[in-house]
Protein backbone atom coordinates (compact mmCIF):
# COMPACT_ATOMS: atom_id res chain seq x y z
CA UNK A 1 0.00 0.00 0.00
CA UNK A 2 1.30 3.26 -0.72
CA UNK A 3 1.87 5.82 2.23
CA UNK A 4 -1.16 7.98 3.14
CA UNK A 5 -0.23 11.64 2.94
CA UNK A 6 -1.71 14.89 5.14
CA UNK A 7 -3.31 16.17 2.02
CA UNK A 8 -5.88 13.04 2.00
CA UNK A 9 -7.02 13.64 6.06
CA UNK A 10 -9.97 15.43 6.28
CA UNK A 11 -10.81 16.94 10.09
CA UNK A 12 -14.50 17.51 10.00
CA UNK A 13 -14.62 19.13 13.60
CA UNK A 14 -15.51 17.69 16.71
CA UNK A 15 -12.67 15.09 16.29
CA UNK A 16 -14.77 13.28 13.67
CA UNK A 17 -11.74 12.42 10.35
CA UNK A 18 -12.26 11.01 7.20
CA UNK A 19 -9.59 9.53 5.84
CA UNK A 20 -9.83 9.65 1.81
CA UNK A 21 -7.57 7.37 -0.05
CA UNK A 22 -7.22 4.88 -2.55
CA UNK A 23 -4.25 4.52 -4.34
CA UNK A 24 -3.25 7.58 -6.52
CA UNK A 25 -1.71 7.94 -9.87
CA UNK A 26 2.17 8.42 -10.38
CA UNK A 27 4.05 11.51 -10.94
CA UNK A 28 7.20 10.38 -11.97
CA UNK A 29 8.68 13.54 -12.29
CA UNK A 30 8.14 14.38 -8.42
CA UNK A 31 8.71 11.47 -6.92
CA UNK A 32 5.32 11.59 -5.56
CA UNK A 33 1.41 10.86 -5.78
CA UNK A 34 -0.86 13.43 -6.31
CA UNK A 35 -4.92 14.02 -6.82
CA UNK A 36 -5.77 16.26 -9.35
CA UNK A 37 -7.12 18.52 -7.38
CA UNK A 38 -8.17 18.55 -3.71
CA UNK A 39 -9.14 20.91 -0.65
CA UNK A 40 -7.42 21.22 2.53
CA UNK A 41 -9.49 22.11 5.38
CA UNK A 42 -10.31 25.96 6.15
CA UNK A 43 -7.30 27.37 7.68
CA UNK A 44 -6.83 30.29 10.81
CA UNK A 45 -9.25 32.78 8.27
CA UNK A 46 -12.02 30.09 8.30
CA UNK A 47 -11.38 29.07 4.47
CA UNK A 48 -10.86 25.84 2.86
CA UNK A 49 -7.61 26.30 -0.06
CA UNK A 50 -8.47 24.79 -3.01
CA UNK A 51 -5.40 23.02 -4.51
CA UNK A 52 -4.90 21.81 -8.43
CA UNK A 53 -2.23 20.48 -10.77
CA UNK A 54 -1.73 23.95 -13.13
CA UNK A 55 -2.43 21.78 -16.20
CA UNK A 56 -1.85 24.67 -18.68
CA UNK A 57 1.80 24.53 -17.63
CA UNK A 58 2.23 20.40 -18.16
CA UNK A 59 4.17 18.73 -19.79
CA UNK A 60 6.55 21.37 -19.54
CA UNK A 61 6.31 22.74 -15.63
CA UNK A 62 4.59 20.54 -12.64
CA UNK A 63 3.02 23.57 -10.43
CA UNK A 64 0.64 23.48 -7.95
CA UNK A 65 -1.68 26.18 -8.28
CA UNK A 66 -3.60 27.14 -4.70
CA UNK A 67 -6.88 28.99 -4.91
CA UNK A 68 -7.81 30.58 -1.75
CA UNK A 69 -11.48 31.90 -2.77
CA UNK A 70 -14.66 31.45 -5.40
CA UNK A 71 -13.49 34.10 -7.65
CA UNK A 72 -9.91 32.45 -8.16
CA UNK A 73 -11.71 29.20 -8.50
CA UNK A 74 -14.34 29.78 -10.78
CA UNK A 75 -11.27 31.31 -12.38
CA UNK A 76 -9.19 28.48 -12.75
CA UNK A 77 -12.28 26.34 -14.05
CA UNK A 78 -12.82 28.86 -17.06
CA UNK A 79 -9.29 28.82 -18.48
CA UNK A 80 -8.35 25.51 -17.87
CA UNK A 81 -5.99 25.64 -14.98
CA UNK A 82 -8.00 22.56 -13.87
CA UNK A 83 -10.00 20.97 -16.91
CA UNK A 84 -11.67 17.51 -17.71
CA UNK A 85 -14.92 16.35 -16.23
CA UNK A 86 -14.77 14.81 -13.19
CA UNK A 87 -12.07 17.55 -12.26
CA UNK A 88 -13.94 20.15 -13.02
CA UNK A 89 -17.21 18.97 -11.25
CA UNK A 90 -14.64 18.25 -8.08
CA UNK A 91 -13.20 21.45 -8.10
CA UNK A 92 -17.14 23.14 -8.99
CA UNK A 93 -17.84 21.71 -5.23
CA UNK A 94 -14.61 23.13 -3.84
CA UNK A 95 -15.78 26.69 -5.04
CA UNK A 96 -19.39 25.89 -4.15
CA UNK A 97 -17.68 25.05 -0.66
CA UNK A 98 -16.27 28.42 -0.83
CA UNK A 99 -19.02 30.21 -1.92
CA UNK A 100 -20.89 28.91 1.59
CA UNK A 101 -17.89 30.29 3.49
CA UNK A 102 -17.98 33.43 1.92
CA UNK A 103 -21.55 33.98 2.86
CA UNK A 104 -22.70 34.11 -0.89
CA UNK A 105 -23.97 30.62 -1.69
CA UNK A 106 -26.70 31.87 -4.39
CA UNK A 107 -24.13 34.09 -6.08
CA UNK A 108 -21.46 31.56 -6.00
CA UNK A 109 -23.86 29.02 -7.91
CA UNK A 110 -24.83 31.29 -10.52
CA UNK A 111 -20.99 31.86 -10.56
CA UNK A 112 -20.17 28.52 -11.07
CA UNK A 113 -22.24 27.40 -13.51
CA UNK A 114 -21.64 30.20 -15.76
CA UNK A 115 -17.67 28.80 -16.04
CA UNK A 116 -18.17 26.40 -18.49
CA UNK A 117 -21.49 25.02 -20.14
CA UNK A 118 -20.93 21.63 -21.48
CA UNK A 119 -19.91 19.39 -18.47
CA UNK A 120 -22.55 17.82 -16.32
CA UNK A 121 -20.82 16.77 -13.41
CA UNK A 122 -19.96 20.95 -12.88
CA UNK A 123 -23.92 21.07 -12.57
CA UNK A 124 -24.29 18.21 -11.03
CA UNK A 125 -21.74 18.79 -8.14
CA UNK A 126 -22.58 22.62 -7.78
CA UNK A 127 -26.23 21.65 -7.26
CA UNK A 128 -25.07 19.11 -4.90
CA UNK A 129 -22.97 20.71 -2.39
CA UNK A 130 -25.56 23.59 -2.80
CA UNK A 131 -28.89 20.99 -1.66
CA UNK A 132 -26.12 19.80 1.31
CA UNK A 133 -25.90 22.71 2.90
CA UNK A 134 -28.43 25.61 1.78
CA UNK A 135 -30.42 25.17 5.14
CA UNK A 136 -26.94 23.95 7.38
CA UNK A 137 -23.51 25.27 7.94
CA UNK A 138 -20.65 26.07 6.13
CA UNK A 139 -19.22 22.77 7.48
CA UNK A 140 -22.07 20.85 5.62
CA UNK A 141 -20.70 22.37 1.99
CA UNK A 142 -17.42 21.43 2.80
CA UNK A 143 -18.25 17.80 3.73
CA UNK A 144 -20.20 17.77 0.75
CA UNK A 145 -17.65 18.45 -1.70
CA UNK A 146 -15.40 16.29 -0.12
CA UNK A 147 -17.79 13.37 -0.95
CA UNK A 148 -18.09 14.82 -4.42
CA UNK A 149 -14.16 14.44 -4.98
CA UNK A 150 -14.18 10.75 -3.09
CA UNK A 151 -17.25 9.35 -5.20
CA UNK A 152 -15.35 10.60 -7.98
CA UNK A 153 -12.30 8.61 -7.49
CA UNK A 154 -13.97 5.64 -6.38
CA UNK A 155 -16.43 5.16 -9.63
CA UNK A 156 -13.16 5.85 -11.79
CA UNK A 157 -11.50 3.39 -9.79
CA UNK A 158 -13.96 0.94 -10.68
CA UNK A 159 -14.89 2.09 -14.43
CA UNK A 160 -11.17 0.44 -14.14
CA UNK A 161 -12.06 -3.13 -13.11
CA UNK A 162 -15.14 -3.42 -15.71
CA UNK A 163 -13.23 -1.58 -18.86
CA UNK A 164 -10.37 -4.92 -17.75
CA UNK A 165 -13.04 -7.03 -18.92
CA UNK A 166 -12.68 -5.29 -22.41
CA UNK A 167 -8.74 -5.23 -23.00
CA UNK A 168 -7.78 -8.72 -24.34
CA UNK A 169 -3.53 -9.16 -23.38
CA UNK A 170 -1.60 -6.96 -25.70
CA UNK A 171 -4.44 -4.52 -26.32
CA UNK A 172 -3.67 -1.89 -28.82
CA UNK A 173 -5.89 0.91 -27.32
CA UNK A 174 -6.96 4.62 -28.96
CA UNK A 175 -7.94 6.95 -27.34
CA UNK A 176 -9.03 10.50 -27.62
CA UNK A 177 -7.96 13.89 -25.63
CA UNK A 178 -7.13 13.46 -21.95
CA UNK A 179 -10.08 11.15 -19.94
CA UNK A 180 -7.69 10.34 -17.08
CA UNK A 181 -6.45 10.91 -13.97
CA UNK A 182 -5.75 14.35 -14.98
CA UNK A 183 -9.71 14.90 -15.64
CA UNK A 184 -11.02 13.15 -12.65
CA UNK A 185 -9.79 13.41 -9.42
CA UNK A 186 -7.87 10.06 -9.78
CA UNK A 187 -7.52 7.47 -12.15
CA UNK A 188 -9.82 8.32 -15.40
CA UNK A 189 -12.43 7.37 -17.35
CA UNK A 190 -11.44 6.31 -20.36
CA UNK A 191 -7.60 5.46 -19.21
CA UNK A 192 -8.68 3.94 -16.22
CA UNK A 193 -8.88 0.59 -17.40
CA UNK A 194 -5.50 0.77 -19.22
CA UNK A 195 -3.91 1.36 -15.71
CA UNK A 196 -5.96 -0.98 -14.03
CA UNK A 197 -4.90 -3.48 -16.60
CA UNK A 198 -1.50 -2.44 -16.69
CA UNK A 199 -1.37 -2.46 -13.22
CA UNK A 200 -2.12 -6.05 -13.23
CA UNK A 201 0.78 -6.90 -15.58
CA UNK A 202 -1.18 -7.19 -18.76
CA UNK A 203 0.45 -5.98 -22.16
CA UNK A 204 -1.28 -2.94 -23.19
CA UNK A 205 -0.36 -0.17 -26.06
CA UNK A 206 -1.93 3.31 -26.28
CA UNK A 207 -2.53 5.49 -29.23
CA UNK A 208 -3.23 9.00 -27.89
CA UNK A 209 -5.01 11.28 -30.47
CA UNK A 210 -3.19 14.77 -30.26
CA UNK A 211 -6.19 16.45 -30.35
CA UNK A 212 -5.94 19.83 -31.76
CA UNK A 213 -6.22 23.08 -30.95
CA UNK A 214 -5.33 22.06 -26.88
CA UNK A 215 -3.75 19.21 -27.74
CA UNK A 216 -4.73 17.33 -24.55
CA UNK A 217 -3.82 13.69 -25.82
CA UNK A 218 -0.64 14.79 -27.05
CA UNK A 219 0.23 16.89 -24.19
CA UNK A 220 -1.97 15.30 -20.82
CA UNK A 221 -2.53 12.07 -21.86
CA UNK A 222 0.77 11.08 -23.26
CA UNK A 223 2.48 12.83 -19.89
CA UNK A 224 0.17 10.49 -17.85
CA UNK A 225 0.90 7.00 -20.19
CA UNK A 226 5.01 8.12 -19.52
CA UNK A 227 4.48 8.37 -16.03
CA UNK A 228 2.83 5.27 -15.62
CA UNK A 229 5.48 3.64 -17.53
CA UNK A 230 2.21 2.57 -20.48
CA UNK A 231 3.79 2.49 -24.18
CA UNK A 232 2.64 4.73 -26.57
CA UNK A 233 2.42 6.74 -29.42
CA UNK A 234 1.14 10.12 -29.91
CA UNK A 235 -1.06 10.03 -33.50
CA UNK A 236 -2.16 13.56 -35.25
CA UNK A 237 -5.59 13.70 -35.33
CA UNK A 238 -5.13 13.89 -39.42
CA UNK A 239 -3.41 10.56 -38.80
CA UNK A 240 -6.35 8.99 -37.67
CA UNK A 241 -7.46 7.28 -40.60
CA UNK A 242 -4.38 5.71 -41.20
CA UNK A 243 -3.63 4.49 -38.01
CA UNK A 244 -6.89 2.32 -38.48
CA UNK A 245 -6.31 1.30 -41.56
CA UNK A 246 -2.05 -0.15 -40.32
CA UNK A 247 -2.95 -0.90 -37.02
CA UNK A 248 -6.17 -1.91 -36.23
CA UNK A 249 -6.50 -1.01 -32.53
CA UNK A 250 -8.40 -3.67 -30.54
CA UNK A 251 -10.64 -0.75 -28.99
CA UNK A 252 -10.94 2.75 -28.64
CA UNK A 253 -12.17 4.05 -25.14
CA UNK A 254 -13.04 7.85 -25.23
CA UNK A 255 -14.74 10.22 -22.22
CA UNK A 256 -17.81 11.62 -22.08
CA UNK A 257 -18.75 15.30 -20.87
CA UNK A 258 -22.67 14.72 -20.80
CA UNK A 259 -24.41 11.80 -22.26
CA UNK A 260 -28.00 12.59 -22.40
CA UNK A 261 -30.35 10.06 -22.05
CA UNK A 262 -31.12 8.82 -25.46
CA UNK A 263 -26.92 7.70 -25.30
CA UNK A 264 -25.84 10.28 -27.60
CA UNK A 265 -22.58 11.92 -26.10
CA UNK A 266 -20.70 15.41 -25.70
CA UNK A 267 -16.67 14.72 -26.16
CA UNK A 268 -14.05 16.80 -26.95
CA UNK A 269 -14.48 18.18 -30.54
CA UNK A 270 -13.04 15.69 -32.96
CA UNK A 271 -14.50 12.62 -30.97
CA UNK A 272 -17.10 11.69 -33.47
CA UNK A 273 -14.74 12.02 -36.24
CA UNK A 274 -12.76 9.33 -33.91
CA UNK A 275 -16.50 7.36 -34.18
CA UNK A 276 -17.24 7.49 -37.04
CA UNK A 277 -13.24 6.04 -38.27
CA UNK A 278 -14.04 3.46 -35.47
CA UNK A 279 -17.21 2.33 -37.68
CA UNK A 280 -15.50 2.24 -40.88
CA UNK A 281 -12.76 -0.39 -39.67
CA UNK A 282 -15.16 -2.66 -37.42
CA UNK A 283 -13.08 -1.27 -34.29
CA UNK A 284 -15.54 -1.14 -30.94
CA UNK A 285 -15.57 1.99 -29.64
CA UNK A 286 -16.34 2.51 -26.35
CA UNK A 287 -17.55 5.60 -23.68
CA UNK A 288 -16.45 5.55 -20.03
CA UNK A 289 -18.10 7.35 -18.02
CA UNK A 290 -19.10 7.91 -13.98
CA UNK A 291 -23.20 7.86 -14.03
CA UNK A 292 -22.39 11.27 -12.53
CA UNK A 293 -21.92 12.09 -16.52
CA UNK A 294 -25.28 11.09 -17.47
CA UNK A 295 -27.92 13.90 -17.84
CA UNK A 296 -31.28 12.12 -18.13
CA UNK A 297 -32.98 15.80 -18.22
CA UNK A 298 -31.51 16.21 -21.35
CA UNK A 299 -33.22 13.92 -24.15
CA UNK A 300 -30.70 13.63 -26.73
CA UNK A 301 -27.58 15.06 -28.03
CA UNK A 302 -29.10 18.19 -30.33
CA UNK A 303 -30.07 19.85 -26.73
CA UNK A 304 -26.38 19.78 -25.37
CA UNK A 305 -24.99 23.14 -24.91
CA UNK A 306 -22.16 23.13 -26.65
CA UNK A 307 -19.35 25.48 -25.09
CA UNK A 308 -17.39 28.03 -28.13
CA UNK A 309 -13.81 29.11 -26.89
CA UNK A 310 -11.72 32.09 -28.20
CA UNK A 311 -9.96 31.42 -30.95
CA UNK A 312 -6.67 32.06 -29.80
CA UNK A 313 -6.55 28.50 -29.06
CA UNK A 314 -6.64 27.84 -32.61
CA UNK A 315 -4.41 30.25 -34.20
CA UNK A 316 -1.44 30.07 -31.11
CA UNK A 317 0.43 27.30 -29.13
CA UNK A 318 2.16 27.26 -26.07
CA UNK A 319 5.40 25.63 -25.77
CA UNK A 320 9.16 25.21 -24.60
CA UNK A 321 11.43 27.34 -26.32
CA UNK A 322 15.51 26.02 -26.33
CA UNK A 323 16.53 27.60 -24.01
CA UNK A 324 13.40 26.31 -21.62
CA UNK A 325 11.14 28.76 -21.73
CA UNK A 326 7.19 28.45 -22.00
CA UNK A 327 5.77 30.61 -24.43
CA UNK A 328 2.74 31.25 -26.54
CA UNK A 329 3.19 32.15 -30.61
CA UNK A 330 1.23 32.25 -33.33
CA UNK A 331 1.24 29.80 -36.04
CA UNK A 332 -1.59 29.85 -38.09
CA UNK A 333 -1.86 33.14 -40.82
CA UNK A 334 -2.16 36.60 -38.56
CA UNK A 335 -5.66 38.22 -38.98
CA UNK A 336 -7.83 34.94 -39.97
CA UNK A 337 -10.07 34.07 -37.50
CA UNK A 338 -10.91 30.55 -36.12
CA UNK A 339 -13.82 28.43 -35.35
CA UNK A 340 -13.37 26.87 -32.25
CA UNK A 341 -16.53 24.91 -30.60
CA UNK A 342 -15.36 22.84 -27.72
CA UNK A 343 -16.65 19.79 -28.00
CA UNK A 344 -18.64 17.65 -30.62
CA UNK A 345 -21.88 15.19 -30.27
CA UNK A 346 -21.56 11.26 -30.99
CA UNK A 347 -24.58 9.61 -32.28
CA UNK A 348 -25.83 6.66 -29.46
CA UNK A 349 -25.72 4.65 -32.66
CA UNK A 350 -22.08 4.77 -33.27
CA UNK A 351 -21.24 3.67 -29.13
CA UNK A 352 -20.78 -0.12 -28.99
CA UNK A 353 -21.24 0.12 -24.64
CA UNK A 354 -20.52 2.63 -22.02
CA UNK A 355 -18.31 1.90 -19.72
CA UNK A 356 -19.25 2.92 -16.14
CA UNK A 357 -18.71 2.37 -12.25
CA UNK A 358 -22.16 0.84 -12.50
CA UNK A 359 -21.18 -1.92 -14.92
CA UNK A 360 -20.96 -2.02 -18.97
CA UNK A 361 -24.44 -0.60 -20.65
CA UNK A 362 -25.54 -0.30 -23.98
CA UNK A 363 -26.60 3.39 -25.58
CA UNK A 364 -30.26 2.69 -24.95
CA UNK A 365 -32.75 4.81 -23.15
CA UNK A 366 -33.71 1.80 -21.09
CA UNK A 367 -30.50 0.99 -19.73
CA UNK A 368 -28.83 4.11 -19.27
CA UNK A 369 -32.42 5.29 -16.94
CA UNK A 370 -31.47 2.14 -15.22
CA UNK A 371 -28.32 2.76 -14.83
CA UNK A 372 -28.47 6.74 -13.56
CA UNK A 373 -31.27 5.26 -10.98
CA UNK A 374 -29.32 2.05 -9.46
CA UNK A 375 -28.43 2.68 -5.95
O1 LIG B 1 -12.15 20.95 -22.49
P1 LIG B 1 -11.72 19.88 -21.54
O2 LIG B 1 -10.28 19.51 -21.64
O3 LIG B 1 -12.20 20.12 -20.13
O4 LIG B 1 -12.54 18.68 -22.13
C1 LIG B 1 -13.05 17.68 -21.46
C2 LIG B 1 -12.30 16.50 -21.79
O5 LIG B 1 -11.24 16.33 -21.24
C3 LIG B 1 -12.73 15.55 -22.77
O6 LIG B 1 -13.82 15.85 -23.51
C4 LIG B 1 -12.68 14.17 -22.19
O7 LIG B 1 -12.59 13.26 -23.20
C5 LIG B 1 -13.84 13.87 -21.32
S1 LIG B 1 -13.68 14.51 -19.76
C6 LIG B 1 -13.46 13.13 -18.88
Amino acid sequence: MPKLKDKHKHNFGQNQACVIHILDMRVESQGADFHTVWMNEPTSNGMPLVRMIDQNRLPFEFEIFNSPALETTCEAIKDMTVRGAGAIGATAAFAMAQGFFEDRPDEARALIESTRPTAQNLFYATRFVYEAAIKGRPSDAYMAAQEVALQDELACRQIGQYGLELMPDNSKVLTHCNAGWLAFVDWGSALSPVYVAHRAGKEVFVYADMTAPRNQGGRLTAWELANEGVPHQIVPDTGLMDLMDEVRPDLVIVGADRIAANGDVANKIGTRMVALAAREFDVPFYVAAPTSTIDLATSSGKDIRIESRSYDEVTHVTGLTEDGRLETVQFTNPGSPARNRAFDVTPNKLVTAFITERGIIRPRLEDIVAVKNAA
